[in-house]
């Protein structure tokens, strides 16, 4: 009997231990910044023009998997990797069709976008859906660009 009892109560101590170990992990990579934090060096700015972008060479590998994150959450379900268009355009080639700016700019700010920019307005005439915007941060829409200069083959 105590033998039993012993068995269940190291079992209960390992399981503890186990518990305890995992939510101090958590709680690490919760304290470490995300990607999103590193990339934004500028304070948050909504619904403001990006007019300005450095574009890294080599590609930042992780804002590449960052991006490919939130591709998989908040695009891919009207955006295909490839040429083919689902409810916007696939994302083949947009890198070198469109400016870099032009690009945040649709990510960040696509109201402002569809109700001013004549090339938005083009694809809007074609898909007939009004791109929802996503409520991204620059850094975000940042990391997004990364992930579709990695989908048009950069290094
Ligand atoms: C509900 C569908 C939908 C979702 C979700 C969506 N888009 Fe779009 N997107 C569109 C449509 C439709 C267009 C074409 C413009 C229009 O009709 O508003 C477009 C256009 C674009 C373009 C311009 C493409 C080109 O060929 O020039 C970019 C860039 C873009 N979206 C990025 C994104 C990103 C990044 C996300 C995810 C964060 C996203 N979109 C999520 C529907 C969507």
């Amino acid at each position: 009997m105590f033998r039993k009892n012993s068995f269940l109560l190291a079992i209960i101590v390992i399981g503890l231990i186990a518990c305890t170990s995992k939510k101090e992990a958590e709680e690490a990579a919760k304290k470490s910044p995300t990607p999103s934090e590193i990339a934004s060096k500028q304070p948050e700015v909504h619904g403001t023009e990006v007019k300005d972008v450095e574009l890294t060479n080599p590609l930042n590998q992780v804002w590449v998997e960052a991006g490919k994150k939130n591709y998989d959450l908040k695009c891919l379900a009207c955006h295909k990797l490839t040429d083919e268009k689902l409810v916007g355009p696939g994302w083949a080639g947009v890198t070198k069709r469109r400016q870099p700016v032009w690009i945040l700019n649709m990510i960040t700010n696509v109201d402002m976008m569809l109700d001013s920019d004549p090339e938005a307005q083009k694809l809007l005439e074609e898909c007939l859906v009004r791109m929802p915007n996503q409520n991204l941060t620059q850094a975000e829409a940042r990391e997004l660009l990364e992930f579709m200069r990695r989908n048009d083959g950069e290094k």
